[in-house]
C-alpha cells in the first residue's frame, strides 16, 4: 500500500484543480485531505462569499493565515490551498518550512475556460465580464507567480487530474 509520510501543499490559481487533485492524491497516498477554503469557512461558520461581504478581503486573508499557523503537523496530509493564500503574509514561507509545496501551473486560457463556468460562487471574479476575465487572470497570475514559483515542485496543471496526480507521485517518491 502506498503511504505518505509527507505534508503536501497544492498551490495555484483558482480553477487549477487543487481540490480535485488533492482529493485523488490523498486517497492514493492514504492520508488526510484538507482544503483551506473549507477550513476557514468552518471556522467562521460562513461561506467565503459571506465572509468577504460581511467583513473584507483583508479579514479573509487574516483568517487564512491564522488557520495555517494553527495547522496540526502531527499527521501526513495533502492540503489544497486557496488561490491567494501563498501570496499573503508569510504563508508561502510557512508552507515551505512545513512540507512540500507543489505548484499546479496552468495556462491562462485553460483557467479562463474553467472559470467562465464557475464564476457566480467565486467572489473575486463574480462581477467580471467574459472580456475582463482573461485579462484579470493574466494580470493576477503574473503577480502571483512571484510566490507560486517558490514551490519546491512544479507540475503541468493543464494535464488531466489523473496525470497530474501521477506526476506528483513520481516527484514525491523521488524526494
Ligand atoms: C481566491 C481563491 C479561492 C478562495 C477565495 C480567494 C483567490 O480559492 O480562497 O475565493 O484570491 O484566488 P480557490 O483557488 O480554491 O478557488
Amino acid at each position: 500500500m502506498l503511504t505518505s509520510s509527507k505534508r503536501i501543499f497544492l498551490i495555484g490559481f483558482m480553477g487549477a484543480g487543487k481540490s480535485s487533485v488533492g482529493a485523488s492524491l490523498s486517497s492514493m497516498l492514504n492520508c488526510d485531505f484538507i482544503d483551506s477554503d473549507r477550513e476557514v469557512e468552518l471556522n467562521e461558520a460562513a461561506t467565503i462569499n459571506e465572509i468577504v461581504k460581511n467583513n473584507s478581503w483583508s479579514f479573509f486573508r487574516v483568517k487564512e493565515s491564522e488557520w495555517l499557523t494553527g495547522l496540526s503537523q502531527d499527521k501526513p496530509f495533502v492540503c489544497a490551498t486557496g488561490g491567494g493564500l501563498p501570496c499573503y503574509n508569510d504563508n508561502m514561507n510557512k508552507m515551505l518550512a512545513l512540507g512540500t509545496v507543489i505548484y499546479l501551473e496552468c495556462s491562462p486560457q485553460l483557467l479562463f475556460d474553467r472559470l467562465t463556468k464557475e464564476r457566480e460562487w467565486r467572489p473575486s471574479i463574480a462581477d467580471l465580464k467574459d472580456s475582463e476575465l482573461l485579462d484579470y487572470i493574466k494580470d493576477t497570475l503574473g503577480k502571483r507567480n512571484l510566490f507560486y514559483n517558490l514551490a519546491q515542485v512544479k507540475v503541468n496543471g493543464d494535464n488531466s487530474i489523473e496525470n497530474v496526480c501521477l506526476e506528483i507521485l513520481r516527484s514525491v517518491e523521488s524526494n
